[in-house]
């Protein structure tokens, strides 16, 4: 099944709180951004997005500068949905990441548990080039990946687990890690995942 009918089934047939990703505010991420203490009208992008109330929380801190980009039709439709009126002031895009071609530059890149379903070198490859060509010269990236003590996968699909070494590796080329950590999350169904989220500055 393609990637996008492939997700869009997934949001068509299970409510927010039956993915596994399911987080009612995305403090991790939250805690992130707010201490680079960038200005409200920072250019943010989240990649994968899906239904995340990450957008919606930093709309509602006040930024005014937000892209939500996922290969579901259907979760962003569900997320227009949901945030109504305070919608408009977003940015959507309906695309595969790897087809993803930008037409602005980013100060932040977030991508919470999208890029580890990209198992191929190739993909890979590709994902970190369209970071480069997506961030301006001060651009921030700040990643969420299954660590090695992770699920191997997710709704179904294989996904590839990091080590802050082998993430490091990816974006080495244009981006400095600037540090990492490992977090639990604890799922809906009361499981755990264990994450590995890093944050990277341009070279
Ligand atoms: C596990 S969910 C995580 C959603 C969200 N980031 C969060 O933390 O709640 C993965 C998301 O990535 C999207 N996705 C998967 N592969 C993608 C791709 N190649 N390009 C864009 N979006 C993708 C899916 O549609 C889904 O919304």
């Amino acid at each position: 099944m393609e990637r996008k009918e492939y997700w869009n089934n997934v949001f068509v047939t299970k409510t927010e709180k039956e993915v596994s990703w399911y987080q009612p505010y995305p403090k991790t991420s939250i805690e992130f951004i707010t201490a680079l203490e960038l200005p409200l009208t920072a250019k943010i992008i989240d990649v994968g997005g899906g239904e995340s109330y990450f957008i919606e929380t930093l709309l509602d801190l006040g930024y005014t500068n937000l892209t939500l980009l996922d290969v579901s039709s259907k979760a962003i439709e569900n997320v227009k949905m949901r945030l109504g009126e305070k919608g408009a002031k977003v940015t959507f895009i309906v695309s595969d990441v790897l087809d993803f071609v930008p037409t602005v530059q980013y100060d932040f890149w977030h991508d919470r548990a999208c890029f580890h379903f990209l198992t191929e070198p190739e993909q890979i490859e590709k994902y970190a080039d369209i970071v480069d060509k997506a961030l301006s010269n001060s651009g921030r990236v700040f990643i969420g990946v299954f660590s090695e003590e992770g699920p191997k996968k997710c709704s179904g699909l294989d996904v590839k687990q990091y080590t802050m070494e082998s993430l490091r590796l990816v974006f080495e080329k244009k981006f400095q890690l600037k540090g990492c950590f490992i977090e639990d999350h604890k799922t809906p169904f009361d499981t755990i995942q264990n994450f590995l989220f890093c944050g990277f500055k341009r070279k």
